[in-house]
C-alpha cells in the first residue's frame, strides 16, 4: 500500500491525510465543511476552524486516513486502545496500535486507526477504499 501524505498547516496544527486509507465516510467534510472541502484545491483549510475543533474532528476519521503531527494530537484523548468496531454497512474499524500480517508475509504496524475491507470488493486488500458504499453493502 502506498505510503503517501500530504500535510496541511496553519502554524499551529498540522493534519496529515493519508489517501490510500480513506475509505470516502464523508465524516471530515459533513462534520467540519469550513476545513474539508473535497471540491476544492487543497481540499484541507487548517485555517478554517480553531485546533481543538480540528482535532476532535480528526478523531472522528474512522479509518485513520486524517491525523494529526504532534503536539495538536494530544489536544483531545483517544478513545481505548485496541478493539475492533463493526460498523454499519461498513468496514471493520481497528483501533490500534495493532500489527496486521499481510498474506505475502509483510508486516503492517498501525499505531492509529485502520479500516479492514468486510464486504470483499475494496481493490486495496485488506484495508476498505470506500467501494462499500459503491456496491450497496449491507450487512
Ligand atoms: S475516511 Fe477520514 S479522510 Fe476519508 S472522508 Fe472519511 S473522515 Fe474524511
Ligand atoms: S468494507 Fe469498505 S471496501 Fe469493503
Amino acid at each position: 500500500m502506498s505510503d503517501k501524505e500530504h500535510t496541511y498547516t496553519n502554524g499551529e496544527v498540522t493534519i496529515v491525510w493519508k489517501p490510500a486509507l480513506c475509505t470516502h465516510s464523508r465524516r471530515c467534510w459533513t462534520g467540519l465543511p469550513e476545513v474539508f472541502k473535497p471540491g476544492e484545491r487543497p481540499w484541507i483549510r487548517p485555517d478554517g476552524a480553531d485546533t481543538a475543533r480540528i482535532a476532535a474532528q480528526v478523531r472522528n476519521c474512522p479509518s485513520g486516513a486524517l491525523s494529526l503531527r504532534e503536539p495538536a494530537a494530544e489536544a483531545v484523548p483517544d478513545g481505548p486502545a485496541n478493539r475492533i468496531e463493526v460498523s454499519t454497512d461498513g468496514p471493520l474499524l481497528v483501533h490500534g496500535p495493532v500489527t496486521v500480517t499481510l498474506p505475502d508475509g509483510r508486516i503492517e504496524h498501525r499505531t492509529g486507526r485502520c479500516a479492514l475491507c468486510r464486504c470483499g470488493h475494496s481493490a486495496n486488500k485488506p484495508w476498505c477504499d470506500g467501494a462499500h458504499r459503491t456496491h450497496g453493502f449491507r450487512g
